[in-house]
């Protein structure tokens, strides 16, 4: 469909049982009318390298870079891990922060929503060094609502790791809203034929 928005979303944990990874899953099915999603596993990505990216981009690389050409927006779960982003994010998103051959960048100016859930402060400290990143890669962060998941003192994951904490999937159905929102703002000037400038 023309109007769909399509989201590409992954999560900076490889464990199985990942909270994070958890929230990814509930906030897809929260998304609004007329998206489709696609779910990234960032577990087959290299180190980056620059000796490797000069030789070509290897393949796991490559499919990770070309769903990501293939969204029109993004969705990121992030831990946090010692005040900041997991390493394994960060090397995703250094891949990501290259230019093809035709000097485009696949993240290059599409929006993102950032959620997150860790400890005491919801990865609060984490989703801060995301959006500075997100800055560079000149993405278009929303800002509102946070998404800041506590789940310690109190678990908001019931055994089988669904999100129970209705608060947090009201603000999560609210940022997607808003990220779709934005993103279709973006778009349609190109869909309708009205100029830019
Ligand atoms: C290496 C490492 C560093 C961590 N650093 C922090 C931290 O700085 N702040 C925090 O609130 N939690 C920290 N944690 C706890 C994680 O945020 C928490 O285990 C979270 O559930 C991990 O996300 P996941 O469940 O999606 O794997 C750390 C955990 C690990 C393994």
């Amino acid at each position: 469909m023309q109007n769909t928005i399509h989201i590409a979303a992954f999560a900076g944990s490889l464990r199985e049982y990942s909270y994070n990874r958890s929230l990814l899953n509930t906030a897809v099915h929260l998304l609004p009318p007329e998206t489709s999603y696609e779910i990234l596993d960032l577990t087959p990505i290299p180190m980056y390298n620059q000796d490797i990216e000069k030789i070509g981009f290897p393949k796991e690389v490559e499919t990770f870079r070309s769903a990501l050409y293939r969204a029109d927006a993004f969705l990121i779960a992030t831990p946090e891990y010692n005040y900041s982003i997991p390493g394994v994010l960060k090397n995703a998103l250094d891949w990501a922060s290259r230019a093809n051959a035709d000097k485009s960048k696949p993240m290059d100016g599409k929006p993102l929503a950032i959620i997150g859930v860790g400890g005491r402060f919801g990865t609060a400290r984490a989703q801060n060094h995301l959006r500075q990143i997100a800055s560079h890669l000149n993405m278009i962060t929303i800002n509102r609502p946070e998404v800041l998941v506590s789940n310690y003192p109190k678990k908001v994951f019931d055994a089988e790791n669904n999100l129970t904490d209705q608060f947090a999937i009201n603000l999560t159905e609210e940022l997607l809203k808003n990220l779709v929102n934005l993103t279709r703002q973006l778009k349609l000037p190109l869909e309708t034929g009205i100029p830019t400038n």
